[in-house]
């Protein structure tokens, strides 16, 4: 399956350092192997000017999230036809961030993720247990409830259009990466549930790996089976570090 490899850049950069950024990444991959799908997630204010940065490239843009509703009252909310007007083609729903700052529940997540289908956005469904979920031995029973939830209503004929990233809370910009073991055991079983909801067609579904990716220890995550890719935080911030991370997806 062909990897994804994707920066995810919080509440980070303004609209020129978004595009520079952008574009060095751009000029960074030129001539790399097109076999690794690359798509950029940078704040809201900025998906449009990156959009453009990257406009000669097969490089993709997304939003960072998304309202379940089209239009209406509420303040400070973003649309799925505001992110495509922008020229986002993906967006990220439940990061943990958001779930813990902005108290998203895996039934809004779900109610974002069937919004950003219904405009073909492509979803990339986040997941991932804390550091005492993981401590109290309940990291697969959480990523269950999140996956199961997070995919309620998709049908399989929409599989292929959905994402999904695991990323432990514990492990995200704190340096602490998950053991390739570790990761490719979680990664294992959504497969596994992924499966169990859609049959054949979850086998085009990618499940990306995220926290504390380094180019030091992407090449470990990516090469296990399962991990078909990377959800980048902190490294994708440097274009020759989130480049160096596309080139070991590509190894
Ligand atoms: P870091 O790579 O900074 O740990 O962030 C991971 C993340 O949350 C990506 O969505």
């Amino acid at each position: 399956m062909r990897p994804l490899i994707a920066g995810n850049w919080k509440m980070n950069l303004l609209r020129r350092q978004g595009a520079d950024l952008a574009a060095a990444v751009a000029r960074g991959l030129r001539g790399t192997d097109a076999g690794v799908d690359v798509t950029l997630f940078p704040p809201f204010p900025a998906v449009a000017a990156v959009v453009e940065a990257v406009a000669d490239s097969e490089i993709t843009v997304g939003g960072q999230d998304l309202h379940a509703e089209d239009a209406g009252a509420h303040t400070g909310a973003i649309s799925g036809p505001m992110l495509l007007d922008m020229g986002a083609t993906r967006v990220l729903v439940g990061h943990s961030e958001r779930r813990q700052e902005f108290g998203e529940s895996d039934e809004v997540v779900n109610l974002k993720l069937k919004a950003a289908l219904r405009h073909d956005i492509l979803p990339v469904l986040c997941v991932g247990d804390t550091h005492d979920e993981r401590e109290a031995g309940q990291t697969e029973a959480v990523v269950e409830r999140q996956v199961r939830t997070g995919l309620e209503g998709v049908v399989t004929g929409r599989a292929a259009e959905i994402t999904v990233a695991y990323e432990p809370v514990w492990a995200i910009g704190t340096g602490v990466t998950a053991t390739p073991d570790e990761a490719a055991a979680v990664h294992a079983r959504i497969h596994a549930l992924l499966q169990e909801l859609w049959g054949q067609a979850a086998e085009s579904v990618r499940v990306l790996y995220g926290g504390s990716v380094t180019p030091g220890n992407a090449a470990d995550l990516l090469t296990r089976p399962g991990i078909e890719g990377a959800l980048v935080g902190g490294a994708s911030l440097d274009a020759r570090d989130f480049c160096a991370i596309v080139r070991a997806a590509c190894a």
